[in-house]
């Protein structure tokens, strides 16, 4: 169960959009922040804030202390094995550039395959490609069902030796379907392939065990799950990291610097150059303190009852097409639609007029819109902090914008 008081730790909901009260359903793109993290931010920039691992006065130890116990947090969160396999970064999408970098100088070589999913979001897509032009590689697409999930029976006649790296998300930004990631590891790694995993729109929302996945590198944002903008992480295993080169060089990430060259300071930190995140990656902790209050089962359990709610009624809305798995238990809170007729942008304007947010476009992942042959949708997204009334809201709200658009109103 989730504390039926919840929606007052996130100030932010309490206001009125177009005389209306905000139902905020664009969670997929990122989510509101607790009072909890926002206090943990202020604490940290009116008491403790100085650089990490610098200097030695108490600031700079508090700093270093809170900053390093974030990482355990993490590492407790995704049930790493060390904290040294915690790299803190930008988001999902800077440590899947890393990753396409970094591991691709390792393994990738002329011929050999890297492969993805018709599903991917531009971060799990653009990377791998410009891998595979730099070493002169081939980027393999698996297909999808007719029911938008992965093609396992494509998958396992795809992946096969040869194929050096697989890449593929743990849950559609779109679609809204879970990817059976321990079975794409196990098949990746009997064909001798590394298996990275973008879980930008999973962590969020499920519990994670990066050694039960048996994934080699995964990574996700802490702003998708009540943390900050600006800082995610790039998880790994330690033999795939001590194999692996920095990205970027500078202060911090070394050893030692002689004038000709450098040596590499010790995981993680040979892969943290600069000064970091460091309010971001106390946020990031104080977010998974909270969601571990809540209990990720919890909170999954309850996106999964929202979704058995709502997408029977949105199902029975004639004229509306959603996309992705029909099945209620196989859907995430992530759901894309289109009304006949209308352009997603307009349909995403009209629900803004009755206070309904949810996003429209391409959703950074035009090469899954092609392959659907569609150009765009409108996609609602939930959260926990999300409730029924919210999905009657949104039911309402696009029963209205047929209403206007078919009486020429708007
Ligand atoms: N990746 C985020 C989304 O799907 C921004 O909306």
């Amino acid at each position: 169960m989730i504390r039926h008081d919840i929606r007052k730790d996130f100030p932010i909901l309490f206001q009125e959009v177009n005389d209306e009260r905000l139902v905020y359903l664009d969670n997929a793109a990122t989510t509101q922040k607790p009072r909890q993290v926002l206090n943990a931010l202020l604490k940290y920039y009116e008491l403790d804030n100085a650089n990490v691992h610098r200097g030695v006065h108490t600031l700079a130890e508090r700093a270093t202390s809170e900053y390093e116990a974030s990482r355990e947090k993490v590492r407790r969160f995704i049930n790493a094995k060390e904290t040294a396999e915690v790299i803190f970064t930008r988001g999902t999408t800077t440590s899947l550039n890393w990753a396409a970098q970094s591991l691709g100088d390792v393994v990738i070589e002329k011929g050999d395959k890297i492969v993805i999913s018709q599903m991917e979001h531009h971060s799990n897509v653009v990377p791998w490609q410009e891998l595979a032009k730099r070493k002169e590689a081939e980027l393999i697409y698996i297909n999808l069902t007719a029911d938008g999930e992965l093609d396992m029976d494509d998958a396992t006649t795809k992946i096969q030796p040869g194929v050096k790296i697989v890449s593929i998300t743990h849950a559609s930004n779109v679609l809204g379907v879970i990817n059976p990631i321990k079975e794409l590891a196990d098949l990746a790694h009997d064909a001798g392939a590394v298996m990275v995993v973008d879980g930008a729109q999973s962590t969020p929302h499920m519990l994670v065990d990066v050694q039960t996945l048996d994934c080699d590198l995964y990574a996700f944002s802490g702003h998708k799950l009540c943390a900050p903008t600006g800082i995610g992480v790039l998880y790994g295993k330690r033999a795939w990291l001590e194999k692996m080169e920095p990205v970027e060089f500078g202060g911090e990430m070394i050893d030692f610097v002689y004038h000709d060259h450098s040596t590499w300071a010790e995981l993680p930190y040979k892969f943290e150059a600069g000064t970091p995140n460091i309010a971001g990656a106390i946020g990031l902790g104080a977010a998974i303190d909270y969601l571990n209050e809540l209990g990720m089962d919890n909170i999954h359990h309850y996106e999964q009852e929202l979704v058995k709610y709502v997408l029977p009624k949105m199902q029975a809305i004639d004229g509306l097409t959603i996309y992705g798995p029909k099945d209620a238990a196989k859907h995430t809170g992530v759901i894309a639609f289109n009304i006949d007729g209308l352009h997603p942008h307009d349909v995403s304007t009209a629900l803004d007029m009755e206070g309904v947010a949810v996003r429209a476009g391409h959703h950074c992942a035009q090469p899954l819109l092609s392959y659907l042959d569609v150009q765009s949708t409108a996609r609602a997204s939930f959260y926990f902090y999300n409730t029924k009334e919210d999905a009657d809201r949104l039911v309402e709200a696009i029963l209205a914008t047929k209403e206007f658009f078919s009486n020429g109103l708007i």
